[in-house]
């Protein structure tokens, strides 16, 4: 089976990991990009989600949503992780291809209801453009198929603040609109990703067999590794992104705990992802544990697969 997904993005260095494996994975027809400030400006995580598309070579839509959280101010962009243009140290490319006249939420929107129950939106960054989505058109909770969110921590502390994951930290508004509502919600947060890790040897090796692709990953990864050599003395990268797409096509390799979570929308633990009571919210499910040896392998795998 053939899973159609669309993936939505801050590009940043894992969400480059995770848009190449989705471009590489047999059993996933990526139908399009929708963009987001986050880990970088609006304005380049739209073009660079079109320079990956030149890479993978493919003829993906992307289009171009939010530039700033619904209520709260704009945090600081993740420019310590991915630096200011989003691939590390890599210089920036002018992409060939162009933006959709439809914004991110109107192409969410459209994408649902032209193939109603057949698409998961994996969300990968803040959570703006599915709000924004579920505002413009409240009855695609009932048409999309799933929502994967990279996202959170139950139990994991924090890795922007010592309570907030970054995704929920950028737009905690968003995030707390997107987990009530009345779709099938799984969340991949660092209670998972932080224990599915590659090493600057995995990403060498990808350069060596997949020359483009993971040539280029290997690249941009550089800044990446120096980044958590600094912050956590650690010899590696967490794959938190393509760690949500691999939920999409293998969910048994993940426990999960359906539970109703909510996000701290204010103060001291703004960001935060706490859990709430079912009876009163939506329940969602939470990934509590992985199978971490296959996600790892299975992004290298169909890394190395490509050119
Ligand atoms: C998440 O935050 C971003 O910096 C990464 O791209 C990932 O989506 C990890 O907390
Ligand atoms: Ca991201």
């Amino acid at each position: 089976m053939v899973q159609k997904i669309v993936i939505d993005t801050d590009p940043g260095i894992d969400d480059a990991m995770a848009i190449l494996f989705a471009c590489l994975h047999p059993e996933l027809e990526l139908v399009g990009l929708t963009t987001v400030f986050g880990n970088v400006t609006g304005d380049v995580a739209a073009r660079n989600a079109l320079v990956l598309v030149d890479i993978a070579d493919q003829d993906i839509d992307v289009a171009r949503g939010s530039d700033v959280p619904l209520v709260q101010d704009a945090k600081p962009y993740a420019w310590e992780f991915h630096g200011r243009e989003g691939f590390g140290d890599l210089p920036p490319r002018e992409p060939q291809g162009t933006i959709s006249n439809l914004t991110a939420a109107e192409f969410l929107c459209e994408t649902v209801n032209r193939n109603p129950g057949e698409v998961v939106f994996c969300a990968v960054g803040p959570l703006t453009n599915l709000a924004d989505a579920l505002a413009l058109d409240p009855s695609i909770a009932e048409a999309v198929k799933s929502v994967v969110v990279m996202g959170g921590s139950l139990d994991a502390g924090g890795n922007v603040t010592p309570a907030a994951e970054a995704n929920i930290w950028q737009d905690p508004h968003a995030a707390n609109r997107v987990f009530s509502a009345p779709w099938d919600v799984t969340l991949v947060g660092l209670d998972v990703t932080h224990q599915v890790i590659c090493s600057p040897a995995d990403f060498a090796g990808l350069a060596r067999a997949a020359p483009t692709i993971g040539g280029f990953l290997d690249g941009a990864a550089q800044y990446y590794f120096e980044a958590e050599r600094n912050r956590n003395g650690m010899d590696g990268c967490y794959l938190h992104d393509p760690t949500a797409v691999i939920a999409v096509i293998r969910p048994s390799w993940f426990r999960h705990r359906r539970a109703a979570v909510a996000v701290v929308e204010t103060g001291k633990r703004v960001g935060a992802t706490v859990w709430a009571d079912s009876a009163v919210r939506h329940p969602v499910s939470v990934c509590v544990g992985v199978e971490a040896d296959n996600v790892r392998r299975c992004f290298l795998e169909t890394i190395r697969s490509g050119f």
